[in-house]
């Protein structure tokens, strides 16, 4: 009777000790599952968009590498940039932000900072005519129209606001053309020397080419070209420098096909540039020099 008792209890008081022991566990503070992004931060469709992020949060990528390690490689989230951004540097890569994302060759816009492709937009412009696909001269490179960062986080590079910095300089400042400079509010360009901004005096001619002057100098047109306008009008033969230019004998009177006669190596006798490298590059290119 005595035991019966005691079994009772016993079995009443593990019954009480079960019964506080679910309880307890119930109550135990499971971690509640957080998506760390909102949804779509993986969908360039979604306005909720990882890119339409980060542009919006003035390019704040350390924020990204606070949980995604400084190499972007994923770190304890183990969900790894590289997975979608391929390149070396993966999300650094040039082509990320502006330029093609799908050729790393081609890192200016377009794509523009805003996706434009079409050359109308400033962004967008005459870029690729300038850099890629320039039937006048291969001599254009970044440079000479930006302070080209080192490194995405360089100082200059995405610390303001657009419009991005043209800072002119190389061949767009030779010769006389140190006054060269671009107007954002306008999109034009004035005073470069790849547009017509030179002087070469007969002084410093060689003494066999000085007879080809007819003044002190020959000089370019120096025409204002605007940066978003790309039809052809402001590449043609005859705009950035008469057909020959102010100052060399035959002014305007020398048919295009005959340049060859002495420029022989630059031009052919169709009047197409047919070295790159010896048209537009700073110096005088005659007698097949
Ligand atoms: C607080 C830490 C934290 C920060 C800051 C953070 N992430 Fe994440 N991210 C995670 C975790 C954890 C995951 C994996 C779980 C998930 O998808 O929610 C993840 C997943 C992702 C994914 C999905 C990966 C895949 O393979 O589908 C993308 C894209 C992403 N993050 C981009 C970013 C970008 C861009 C930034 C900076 C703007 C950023 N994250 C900042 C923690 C973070
Ligand atoms: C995270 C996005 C991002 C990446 C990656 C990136 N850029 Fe940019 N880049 C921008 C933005 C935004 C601008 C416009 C900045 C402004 O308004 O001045 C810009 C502008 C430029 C310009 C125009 C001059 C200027 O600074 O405004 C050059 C040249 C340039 N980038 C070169 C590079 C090179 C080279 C790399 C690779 C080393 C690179 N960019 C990688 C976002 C990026
Ligand atoms: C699931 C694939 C995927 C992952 C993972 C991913 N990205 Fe992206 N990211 C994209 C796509 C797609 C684009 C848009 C590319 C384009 O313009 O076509 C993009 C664009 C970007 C841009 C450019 C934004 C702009 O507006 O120009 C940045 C910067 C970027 N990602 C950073 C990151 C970082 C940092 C991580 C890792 C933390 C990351 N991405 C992970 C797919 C991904
Ligand atoms: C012939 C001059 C020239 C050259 C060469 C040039 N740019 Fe530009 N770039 C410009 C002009 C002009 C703008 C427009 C500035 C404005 O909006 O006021 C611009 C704008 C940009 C922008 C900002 C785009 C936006 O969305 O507004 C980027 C990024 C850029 N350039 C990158 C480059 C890179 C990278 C190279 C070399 C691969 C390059 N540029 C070569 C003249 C040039
Ligand atoms: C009969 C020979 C001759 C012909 C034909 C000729 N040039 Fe010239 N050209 C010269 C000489 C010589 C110079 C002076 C070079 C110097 O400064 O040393 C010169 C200089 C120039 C210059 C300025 C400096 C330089 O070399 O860039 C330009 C531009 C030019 N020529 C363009 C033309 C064009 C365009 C044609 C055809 C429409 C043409 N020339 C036909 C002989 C000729
Ligand atoms: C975008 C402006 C521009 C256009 C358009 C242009 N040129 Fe020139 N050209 C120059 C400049 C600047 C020079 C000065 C010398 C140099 O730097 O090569 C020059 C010089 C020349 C010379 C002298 C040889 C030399 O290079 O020194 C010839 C010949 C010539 N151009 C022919 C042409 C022909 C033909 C066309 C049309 C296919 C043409 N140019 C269109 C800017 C231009």
């Amino acid at each position: 009777m005595k035991y019966r008792l005691l079994i009772i209890l016993l079995i009443f008081a593990t019954g009480i000790l079960f019964y506080s022991c679910s309880n307890l566990k119930d109550n135990i503070p499971v971690e509640p599952k957080i998506d760390v992004h909102q949804e779509g931060f993986s969908k360039p469709s979604s306005a909720n968009f990882h890119g339409t992020y980060i542009k919006n949060n003035n390019w704040n990528l350390q924020e990204c590498q606070s949980c995604h390690a400084a190499d972007f490689s994923g770190g304890t989230t183990g969900a790894s940039c590289f997975t979608c951004h391929k390149e070396p540097g993966g999300p650094l890569a040039c082509n990320t932000c502006h330029g093609n994302p799908n050729d790393p060759t081609r890192i200016a816009p377009p794509n523009d900072i805003n996706g434009d492709t079409a050359t109308s937009a400033v962004g967008v412009g005459a870029h690729t005519n300038h850099l890629y696909n320039n039937s006048l001269t291969n001599n254009v490179a970044c440079q000479n129209c930006h302070n080209v960062p080192q490194s995405v986080f360089s100082p200059g590079h995405l610390d303001s606001k657009l419009p991005a910095e043209v800072t002119l300089s190389g061949l767009a400042t030779a010769n006389i053309a140190s006054n060269a400079s671009f107007n954002s509010s306008n999109a034009t360009c004035s005073n470069t020397y790849c547009h017509g901004n030179f002087a070469f005096s007969k002084d410093s001619a060689a003494s066999e080419d000085q007879w080809a002057f007819t003044s002190d100098k020959m000089v370019g047109n120096n025409v204002t070209v605007t940066w978003n306008i790309v039809d052809g009008s402001q590449a043609a033969c005859g705009s950035c420098h008469d057909l020959p230019p102010k100052g060399h004998i035959g002014y305007q009177q020398i048919p295009i096909t005959e340049c060859v006669v002495c420029h022989q190596g630059v031009v052919d006798e169709q009047g197409n540039i047919i070295d790159k490298n010896r048209h537009i590059n700073g110096k005088v290119n005659v007698r097949g020099k």
